[in-house]
């Protein structure tokens, strides 16, 4: 672990010299919690997002788009149950006096047995290789299932004492199973206690409670909000979907987790609205297809998985997690709930207006149940990161020597191409200039001349340039380029000619979007 600990240290230092990543307002010390992206990460953000939209949106005719303020009626967040249940169990530790969540700090215990399950499973894999049954394994080893049964117990002791309120029994967990304080290994614990997460402002001038209002603590209640104006204007029937991306705000009380946990952060949300009684069919379906947008990027399968909630929030009847094993061990990314018909009927009651939808298929009227997807798109941007960053020991020549190379999927990658005139003089560094400004219309492209070409390579590398064009003598005569891949190293002779077609081919964002 502490070696997965030292690669998330790592990262975070590499996004800072790189220009991804830097602290918020660092000049004043920063800002817990919060971040600001460099030129690099404000590419990459955007290139998630985007695909993310053309995902969700281009592609899918029964899903449309918008773009709701952060600024709701304060009723809203009555209604929708934020203001007297967004909370999160806290608990601090008398010595270090640091503040943990309480859930979290379960949560961590139950992952610890869990990859000892993971751990004796990859024993029997390496035993027993292609014959291994890994399900009969899991249901039938004894050292599996008495871990199991610990999971169990204390998911379901947690389970009840949460859902119960009961505050009290949820620290006798902590003490129970010996948690320390991950900070001083103290197991000196004060009460648990409930905290809202949502950040308040004042509206208007009078500092007063009428002038309360919130910062969004999701993107979600923009759109159930609108639920009737948008089916109304884009004049959609049920089934169909309202997407949007946007900032949301949470008081959170973390300790080092960078963009994991954020205060101030950016969600990528879809509301799915369904006949009741079809809602489990939908919650399977965008199950499978947010996985497949996972996947569609060619990110290592291996490093994720599905975690069904133990603990269900207010408004939901089902959800699951898609987890992924980022550098601090398997961690939610994205959330796929089943809302039921909970927001927009608490939005009738609070507002008074109706929320229904008149189905000319069965002739009724109706709430309509919600399927929800929810990903992070800061946390998406790290998993990105956490995927690509490879300290890679190179031999060349007799020669040992390293490269930090960032193997973001190139669809996402900031810099598409990166146009190096291997020496800057004898007309290369003009032809060179000519490809540039020829290319720079279709693809993000950089124009590198400082600098012997290897160091120039490595400095493409380090912000994940995905192809590196290199303008050399041969090119004033064969009118030809070298081209070379980042991540497996490997160079090609391309004709001008036929650079931009081959470009597109390598970035061609159609095909992913067409094979999802
Ligand atoms: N509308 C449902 C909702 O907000 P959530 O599980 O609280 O559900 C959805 O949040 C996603 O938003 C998470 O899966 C995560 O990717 C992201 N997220 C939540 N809190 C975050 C935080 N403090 N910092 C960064 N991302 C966060």
């Amino acid at each position: 672990m502490s070696n997965e600990l030292d690669s998330f240290k790592e990262i975070i230092s590499h996004c800072k010299e790189y220009g991804y990543v830097f602290p918020s307002s660092e000049i004043y010390d920063g800002l817990a919690a919060v971040y600001d992206y460099g030129p690099y990460g404000a590419e990459l953000k955007k290139n998630i997002r985007d695909y993310w939209w053309q995902a969700m949106v281009l592609i899918n005719d029964d899903v449309v788009g918008i773009d709701a303020a952060i600024f709701m009626n304060p009723k809203t967040w009555k209604a929708s149950g934020h203001v007297d249940n967004f909370n999160d169990p806290m608990i601090d530790n008398k010595d270090s006096k640091k503040r943990y969540r309480a859930d979290v700090l379960i949560e961590d215990y139950i992952e610890k047995y869990r990859q000892k399950i993971d751990k004796e499973v990859a024993k029997g894999i390496k035993r027993f290789g292609e014959n291994f049954d890994e399900a009969q394994f899991r249901a039938t080893n004894p050292n599996v299932l008495r871990t199991q049964q610990k999971i169990d117990e204390v998911e379901s002791r947690f389970k009840e004492a949460i859902n119960s309120g009961n505050l009290a029994d949820v620290k006798q967990l902590i003490v129970d199973l010996e948690i320390a304080c991950p900070e001083s290994g103290s197991k000196n614990w004060t009460d648990v206690r409930q905290f809202n997460l949502m950040f308040s402002t004042q509206m208007g001038s009078v500092a007063d409670d009428s002038g309360v209002i919130y910062l969004r603590p999701e993107t979600a209640q923009g759109i159930f909000v609108n639920f009737l104006n948008v089916q109304k204007s884009a004049r959609r029937k049920v089934p169909f979907g309202i997407a949007q991306t946007g900032k949301a705000f949470r008081n959170e009380i973390v300790a080092r987790q960078f963009l994991f946990r954020m205060k101030e952060f950016e969600q990528m949300e879809m509301q799915f609205f369904v006949r009741p009684g079809t809602e489990m069919e939908w919650y399977e379906h965008w199950k499978q297809k947010r996985m497949n947008w996972h996947l569609s990027l060619g990110l290592n399968k291996d490093k994720y998985r599905f975690h069904n909630h133990v603990n269900l929030a207010h408004y939901a009847n089902a959800a699951v997690d898609i987890e992924y094993n980022f550098p601090i061990g398997f961690k939610e990314v994205e959330g796929i709930h089943s809302r039921t018909d909970f927001d927009l009927k608490r939005h009738e009651q609070e507002s008074g207006r109706k929320l229904r939808y008149f189905d000319p298929e069965i002739n009724e009227s109706y709430v309509p149940y919600v399927v929800e997807t929810s990903i992070g798109l800061d946390r998406m941007f790290l998993l990105i990161l956490s995927n690509a960053y490879t300290v890679e020991q190179l031999e060349q020549d007799g020669k040992t020597s390293e490269r930090t190379v960032l193997k973001i999927p190139p669809v996402l990658a900031p810099v598409k191409l990166a146009i190096l005139s291997l020496v800057k003089k004898d007309g290369l560094d003009e032809k060179a200039m000519q490809i540039f400004n020829d290319l720079r219309f279709d693809f993000a492209c950089q124009y590198d001349e400082k600098d012997a070409i290897g160091r120039r390579y490595r400095r493409q590398d380090a912000i994940g340039t995905p192809y590196c064009i290199t303008i050399d003598y041969d090119t004033i005569t064969d009118n030809s380029v070298t081209v070379r891949y980042r991540d497996s190293m490997e160079q090609k002779r391309v004709k001008i000619d036929e650079l931009r077609a081959e470009m597109q081919a390598e970035l061609n964002v159609s095909k992913l979007l067409r094979n999802l």
